[in-house]
Parts: C-alpha cells; structure tokens; sequence
C-alpha cells in the first residue's frame, strides 16, 4: 500500500511523532486530496493537554486543509484530479489533515479561488465554520447548535441593518470571520473586544468600533452606551472564558442570543428570556451538514469577490514536524491576529 507521512499524537495525553502510514482511500462521495497547507489550531494543542475527543490512538489531529485533489471517489460530483482545494478535517485518521494525504466529502469541499493562496485557503475552513455555525446553524436540539439566524450566502444579506453586534476576541481567526459574516449580514455597528495594535488590520474587515480586550470587564456596559443605543439582540463571544462569556450575558437586551465557542459557564437570569448556544465548528457533524453543504456551494464565490478575505498567514518550517512547536506558541498565548500554516509535502 503506498505510505505517506503523517504526524501522530501516539496516545492520550502523549507525544507528538511523524511516522510513516498507509495513505488513506477515498470512500463513496469522497476526494483525496494532496495536502499543501494545514493549519494549526487551538482545539490540537487542548487534545494533547486535555486527552479530549479522540479515542483511537495513535491518532492524526488537524480540521483545515488546503491541497490538490489526487483521486474522485466514486459517486462524488463537481471535482476532478488536480484541482485545488481547500477543506475541513475530521477527528478520523483517513480525514485528519496533518498527513500528507486526507480525504473528505467532496459535498463539503471548496474549489481554490484564484485570488488566494493555498497557504491562505487553510486559514479558512475551522474559523470559517465556527463563526458560521454559530450564527447561522440552527438552535441547538441537544448539546450544541447556532443562533439559527437566516445565512446571507442564502437568503439573510442586510437582514440585521441597523442592529448592533458585541464580538468577543475581534482578532481571534474565529472572530475574523465572525466580523466578515455580520458585515454580510447587515448587522450595524460591529463592536468588537481586541488589542487596540489590531485596530486598523479589523476596520479593513468591517469593523465599525473597537474595544480594548484589556477594560475590566465591568466597565464594558458603559463603553457600550456610549457606542450604540440600539437593543444588543446577538453576541458572539470568540474568546468564551467564563468571564467574557458573563459579560457577554449581562450585556444582551432581554430575549438576545449569545453564542459561545466553549461550555456555557453562565448564570442565567430567568426573567430576561436569553438563549446561549454552544457553537460547535465542524461541517461534518449530521446536524449542521446541511448549512455547512450550504456555505461550501457559495464559498469560492463569496472569497473571490472578497467577501470573505482568508486570516493573515506565517508559514512555519519542517512541514508537519513544525507543528508540535507552533502549538506550544499557542498554548503559551504567543500567537496574535495570524494563523500559523504548515506545509506537509516539505516534512523532512
Ligand atoms: N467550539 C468550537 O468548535 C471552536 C472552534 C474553533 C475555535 N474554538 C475556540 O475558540 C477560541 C478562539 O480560537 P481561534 O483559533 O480563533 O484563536 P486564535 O486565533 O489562536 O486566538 C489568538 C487571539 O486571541 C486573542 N485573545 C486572547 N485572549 C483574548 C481576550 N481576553 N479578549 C480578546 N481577544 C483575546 C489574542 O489577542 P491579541 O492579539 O491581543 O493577543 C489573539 O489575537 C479558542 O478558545 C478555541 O479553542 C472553538
């Protein structure tokens, strides 16, 4: 069987070891695709910490990819060999994206536009559905779910003019898209919390005020009042500590929604009929299946017109051995408004 290299987590809580395997075949409606860019995300670095998630190990992490298409399983549709595309991974050693070679439902697969790289395109696909999901998937039936807003890549464009958004963590990549989408949206103005050095970078993304992510939370209220007298029906809260997520509440107008990327740690107040959701950002999950094929329909389209610009990118070395190195950055907070980017083909 052809091999490939692939970097693994061996066990729970374990190490990090690039090893050789078999490359993985594409199922009914599947691609495979040659992966050219992966991204790093905070969701691999808190398996290895927290042992969450994965169960079969050793295991391959990794939710974004970017690459060629190197074989059309049968039955998938709108794909060919060559092509270039970019993608979400799954939890599942054929469909993870730290490996040279992954496969994935060609139903949620972008084609590359022209006006980004494939180092860029891996930016997208884990941020992209987490602000998308959370805003637009619908209420949750159990566990997780979106705010169930109507989509603007459908039929939601301006539907929110006129009404403000709070964004928690304005230059997280999460919050990035968040900020792109409600712009699409309508929503007016978009209210961000950041470091104030991220100011301009977020205006070019539709930001109308931002906050600095340093106030004491309390003061939050007041900087808000002088900001917009409008009801704050939607909050989305990109960085979700349990203090960001409470002054999200507290600051929502009665009957607001507020969506959160981590466990909801509020305390509720009965009387103010609030919902929080928990956004879970993975188009492969069967309950939000149906936007994610939604988004993926219009996502090359809505990146080449530049409605949706990808994250800032740093590329590190060593391909897929950069990676354990690049997650240590992030775990320590040493990642600031960029996405950090390896290239598997270059692992040594
Ligand atoms: N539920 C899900 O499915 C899901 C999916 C994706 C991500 N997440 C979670 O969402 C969070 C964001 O992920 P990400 O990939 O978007 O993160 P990221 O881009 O790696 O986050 C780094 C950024 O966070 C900013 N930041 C840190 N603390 C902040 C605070 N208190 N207020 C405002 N900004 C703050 C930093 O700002 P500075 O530049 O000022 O340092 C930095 O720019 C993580 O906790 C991640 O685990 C959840």
């Amino acid at each position: 069987m052809a091999q490939q290299k692939a970097l693994f987590l061996l066990e729970k809580l374990g190490a990090w070891e690039v090893r050789a395997t078999a490359i993985p075949q594409p199922g009914a409606g599947d691609l495979l695709i040659k992966v050219e860019a992966a991204a790093l995300n905070p969701v691999d670095w808190k398996i290895q910490k927290g042992g969450t998630f994965n169960k079969m190990y050793p295991a391959i992490l990794g939710t974004d990819g970017a690459g060629e298409v190197a074989a059309v399983g049968e039955g998938a549709t709108g794909f060919k060999v060559g092509d270039k595309v970019f993608f979400e991974g799954w939890f599942s050693n054929d469909k993870a994206t730290f490996q040279e070679y992954a496969t994935v439902p060609a139903e949620i697969t972008a084609k590359l536009p022209s006006n980004i790289s494939l180092d860029e395109a891996a930016s997208i696909p884990l941020g992209l559905a987490t602000a998308a999901l959370g805003l637009y998937a619908p209420l949750p039936k159990e566990r997780f779910g979106g705010a169930g807003l109507p989509p603007p890549w459908e039929d939601g464009r301006g539907k929110y003019a006129g009404k403000p958004i709070l964004i928690f963590g304005g230059a997280t990549s999460v919050g990035q898209y968040v900020i792109q989408l409600a712009k699409l949206s309508g929503f007016s103005p978009i209210i961000v919390t950041a470091s104030p050095k991220h100011t301009s970078f977020l205006k070019s993304l539709g930001v109308d005020h931002v906050i600095d992510r340093n106030i004491p939370l309390p003061e939050l209220k007041s900087q808000l009042a002088s900001l917009t007298i409008s009801p704050l029906e939607v909050v989305y809260d990109a960085v979700s500590f349990a203090e960001t997520q409470q002054a999200g509440y507290d600051a929502l107008a009665p009957g607001g929604t507020l969506v959160v990327v981590a466990d909801d740690q509020t305390k509720k107040d009965p009387s103010a009929r609030k919902t929080v959701v928990y956004a879970v950002g993975n188009v492969h999950l069967p309950e939000q299946r149906a936007t994610g094929v939604s988004l993926y329909s219009k996502l090359t389209r809505l990146i080449q017109e530049g409605e949706i610009k990808p994250n800032r990118v740093e590329v590190l070395p060593n391909g897929l051995a950069g990676i354990p190195d690049g997650l240590k950055r992030m775990e320590d907070d040493k990642v600031s408004g960029v996405k950090l980017i390896v290239r598997p083909q270059e692992t040594p």
